[in-house]
C-alpha cells in the first residue's frame, strides 16, 4: 500500500516511515524541512534497505500538493505529521501557528478530496485534554486548550470530523500522543531539536553530553509522588508502530477513530532523571526552579481502547527510553549532519 507521509523527515515521522517500510508499504514523504533534515530520510533508507520517495514541499503550496497527488495516483492513505509544535513559540507567534497548521491541513484535505483519497491519520496530542479532572485520561474526556498550538490540534480534529460528516466515506484517525521520547535503538535516527530544547528528555541528554550545565526542574510542589510533574512517556518506536496498526485497523471501515497512545503509566521528572542516571551511569546535575507557566501537575493515558481495537500497546519501558535517547545523543552530538 502506498502511504503519503507529511512531515516524514521529522522526529516521529522518520521513525514511522521506517515502520511503514518494514511493514511492506511504499512511502512518499512531503516535508519542507523547516524543522528537520534530509539526512533523516537517507538514514531510514539505510536502516531498512528500501527507498523513500522524498519531495521537499510546503503544505501551504496547494498547487505543488496537487502535483504530488497527480503524480502518485496509487496513494491510498495519508499520515499527517507536518506542523509546528513548540507551545511557547505558539504563544508568541499565534498567527504563524494557525497559518501553518490549519491552512496546511485544509490544503491537504482539499487535495485529498479532489483525488478521492479519504483515509487520514492525524498527529493529535494529549494537550487537547487541557487540565483533566481525573486520571487516567479516556478518549471521551472533555477537551479544551490553553495555547495556540493546542488550539490548532483541537481545531484540526474538528475539521476532520466535519469532513467525515460531509462525506461518511472518509476514514479519519485522530491519534492523541502523550509524551514521545527516545530514539531508534540503532542510534541512527532520533530527535534533533533546534536551539535549547523545551522538552524534558532532550534537555536531559544535552546536560548529559555537557552541552547544557544543569537541568532546571520546573516545580517540586505539585500534588504528585515527589512534587514534580508527572507525564506518560512512551518510546517513539512504540508510537511509530501505533500508526501502522491504526492504518491497518481502519483500512476497510469508514468512520472517525480516536485513540490515546501512551503507556498508561505516569512518571515524575525526578523519576525520569534518576532512571536516566542509573541506566546510563551519568550524573545529571539539576536544580529546582519555579513551576513553568501553563504546565499541569499530572497527565497519563488510559490506552485500553488502542489495545482492544488496534491490538497496540507499548513494549518499551522507561529504561529503554533513557538508554536509546542517550545512545542517539552520544552518536550524534550535534544532531544530523548537513550532508552525508
Ligand atoms: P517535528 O518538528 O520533528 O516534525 C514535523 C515535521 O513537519 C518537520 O519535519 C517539519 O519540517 C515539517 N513541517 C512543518 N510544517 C510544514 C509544512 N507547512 N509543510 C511541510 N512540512 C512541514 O515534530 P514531531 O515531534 O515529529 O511531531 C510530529 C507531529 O506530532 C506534529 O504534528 C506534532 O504537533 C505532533 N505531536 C508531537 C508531540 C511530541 O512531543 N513530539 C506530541 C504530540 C503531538
Ligand atoms: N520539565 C522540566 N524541565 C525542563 C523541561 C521540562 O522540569 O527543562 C518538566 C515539565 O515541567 C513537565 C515535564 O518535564 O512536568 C514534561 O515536560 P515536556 O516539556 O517534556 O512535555 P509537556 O508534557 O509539557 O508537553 C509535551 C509536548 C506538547 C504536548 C504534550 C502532550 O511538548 O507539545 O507533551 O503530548 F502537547
Amino acid at each position: 500500500m502506498h502511504i503519503l507521509v507529511t512531515g516524514g523527515a521529522g522526529y516521529i515521522g522518520s521513525h514511522t516511515c521506517l515502520e511503514l517500510l518494514n511493514a511492506g508499504c511504499t512511502v512518499t514523504v512531503v516535508d519542507n524541512l523547516l524543522n528537520s533534515s534530509r539526512v533523516a530520510i537517507s538514514r531510514v533508507e539505510e536502516l531498512c534497505g528500501k527507498r523513500i520517495n522524498f519531495i521537499k514541499l510546503d503544505l501551504l503550496d496547494i498547487d505543488g500538493l496537487r502535483q504530488v497527488f497527480a503524480q502518485h495516483l496509487d496513494v491510498r492513505a495519508v499520515i499527517h505529521f507536518a506542523g509546528l509544535k513548540a507551545v511557547g513559540e505558539s504563544v508568541e507567534q499565534p498567527l504563524r501557528y494557525y497559518q501553518n497548521n490549519l491552512i496546511g491541513t485544509l490544503n491537504l484535505c482539499q487535495v485529498m478530496a479532489e483525488h478521492r483519497v479519504k483515509h487520514i491519520v492525524f498527529s493529535s496530542s494529549a494537550t487537547v485534554y487541557g487540565t483533566p479532572e481525573t486520571l487516567p485520561i479516556l478518549e471521551n474526556f472533555p477537551t479544551s486548550t490553553t495555547n495556540p498550538y493546542g488550539s490548532t490540534k483541537l481545531m484540526i480534529e474538528r475539521i476532520l470530523q466535519d469532513v467525515h460528516i460531509s462525506d461518511p466515506g472518509w476514514q479519519v484517525v485522530l491519534l492523541r500522543y502523550f509524551n514521545p521520547v527516545g530514539a531508534h535503538p540503532s542510534g541512527y535516527i532520533g530527535e534533533d531539536p533546534s536551539g535549547i530544547p523545551n522538552n524534558l528528555m532532550p534537555y536531559i541528554t544535552q546536560v548529559a553530553a555537557g552541552k547544557l550545565m544543569e537541568l532546571r526542574v520546573f516545580g517540586n510542589d505539585y500534588p504528585t509522588v515527589d512534587g514534580t510533574g508527572v507525564r506518560d512517556y512512551l518510546h517513539v518506536v512504540d508510537l511509530a508502530k501505533g500508526h501502522v496498526r491504526a492504518l491497518e485497523y481502519t483500512q476497510k471501515q469508514p468512520g472517525v477513530f480516536i485513540y490515546n497512545l501512551g503507556t498508561g503509566m505516569g512518571s515524575s521528572v525526578l523519576e525520569m532523571v534518576h532512571t536516566f542516571m542509573e541506566v546510563n551511569k551519568i550524573n545529571i546535575p539539576y536544580r529546582i526552579d519555579p513551576r513553568r507557566p501553563g504546565d499541569i501537575a499530572a497527565c497519563y493515558a488510559d490506552p485500553s481502547l488502542a489495545l482492544r481495537e488496534l491490538g497496540w500497546k507499548t513494549e518499551y519501558g522507561l529504561r529503554e527510553m533513557c538508554r536509546d535517547a542517550w545512545n542517539w545523543q552520544k552518536n550524534n552530538p550535534d544532531g544530523y549532519p548537513e550532508f552525508e
